[in-house]
């Protein structure tokens, strides 16, 4: 395996331009590693052993977060491409608690695995690119919701509640990324929110169904039919395009956490501290979205292995599911004329625990 070094991923979420009613939590992202500077790990990171030295106890998506004062590893005077969105310090988050935690893994001692090593040239060429020239290092994000070629087709929606109706053709990939994807040594995809919105689903060009379409002549087969379908072209398309030294990972569901009300509603997130383990009950749907991703991931597994494509799960949702204070809330850059949600309890806001996955990303990279 490469060896990378105090890598280089510091913006996760970064860059979404739109944000309505859900999460774009869209990537992927992708890192490509061709020649230059070697990336070299700094000694004390990441050999993932218990206190007992029992490497198979170390669990990284199952923990709790605990309390961390130490200082943010970057903030919105020291990161210069934070998004207004997920600006939290900047809009005013009144508490800056949700910083002051960290994510303690099962049975897992703790280095840190990120550090900043050098900033990025930023560049926008369709997607956003963010190069670090001394260590010859490319991180690159995507915008695609869907993951898979879609188009607004009606903003008022079906609804006429602020959520636009989709066409999706699940069975074609997004060339907005499926294009550039062979270029790449690692990639991350990452979908879910947007499934929610109204759409008619595609395929070999005709209507096969929809979600929340609201029309009498059209079976709704709700988004779990679109959410497996386009996660299956998705991955089929990013295992067939890697080369055979290629890793393509699959993020789990990040859930929202409206509370005493929905995202068109009164619903908000004011909560100022973690939950513990078991403290927070995830929606049935949103429990399905996960097993539907980690269901698909196996079948594309099978597949990739027989390629020499290697396969990753960043099973992300448990944590992210204890972190309702980390959501920006009303704080944030909020443009009512292009995004009518008012709260966002979708996003999260940065620095902050989205970062823990940059931290699983590498511990799986290099593990
Ligand atoms: C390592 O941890 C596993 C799971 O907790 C346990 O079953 C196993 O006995 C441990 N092995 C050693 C050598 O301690
Ligand atoms: C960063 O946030 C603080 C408030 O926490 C604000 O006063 C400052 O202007 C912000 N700086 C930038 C560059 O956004
Ligand atoms: C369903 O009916 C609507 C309204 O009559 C029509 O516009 C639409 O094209 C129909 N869709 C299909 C798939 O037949
Ligand atoms: C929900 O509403 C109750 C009563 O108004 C309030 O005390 C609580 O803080 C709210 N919770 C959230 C998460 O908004």
């Amino acid at each position: 395996m490469k060896q990378l070094d105090g890598i280089a991923i510091p913006y996760w979420q970064y860059v979404f331009p739109a944000a309505v009613l859900t999460t774009c939590l869209v990537i992927l992202a992708a890192v490509s590693l061709p020649g230059r500077a070697p990336l070299i790990l700094p000694a004390a990171t990441s050999r993932t052993q218990g206190p007992g030295g029992n490497r198979s106890s170390c669990n990284i998506f199952k923990g709790d977060w605990v309390p961390d004062h130490g200082a943010p590893s970057y903030t919105n005077e020291t990161c210069p491409v934070i998004h207004g969105h997920y600006d939290c310090m900047r809009y005013g988050k009144p508490d800056l608690e949700f910083l002051r935690w960290r994510w303690q893994p099962e049975g897992c001692t703790r280095s840190c695995l990120l550090s900043r090593a050098e900033r990025p040239v930023p560049w926008t060429n369709g997607g956003y690119l963010y190069r670090y020239e001394r260590h010859g290092f490319t991180v690159a994000d995507f915008w695609s919701p869907f993951l898979v070629r879609a188009a607004e087709t009606d903003p008022d929606g079906p609804a006429r509640n602020g959520a636009g109706l989709w066409s999706l053709h699940l069975d074609e990939p997004d060339p907005g990324w499926a294009a550039h994807v062979s270029k790449f040594d690692v990639v991350v995809v990452s979908a879910g929110s947007w499934f929610y919105r109204p759409s008619v689903f595609y395929e070999r060009g005709r209507v096969v169904g929809c979600s929340g379409c609201l029309a009498p002549n059209v079976t709704d087969l709700t988004l779990r039919y679109s959410l497996r379908a386009a996660f299956r072209s998705a991955l089929r398309a990013a295992v067939g395009a890697s080369s055979g030294t290629g890793t393509v990972v699959v993020r789990t569901v990040s859930p929202a956490h409206y509370e005493n009300g929905t995202w068109n509603d009164n619903g908000d997130c004011v909560r100022t501290r973690p939950l513990r383990r078991g403290e927070w009950e995830m929606e049935r749907l949103q429990k399905e979205m996960r097993r539907i991703q980690v269901e698909e991931f196996a079948a594309a597994e099978v597949a990739a292995r027989g390629k020499g494509v290697r396969m990753l799960l960043m099973d992300a949702t448990e944590a992210m599911a204890m972190r309702p204070d980390a959501h920006p809330g009303k704080y944030r850059l909020w443009q009512p004329d292009k995004f009518r949600v008012s709260r966002d309890c979708v996003h999260w806001c940065l620095p902050g625990a989205m970062d823990v996955c940059n931290d699983m990303l590498l511990h799986m990279l290099i593990d």
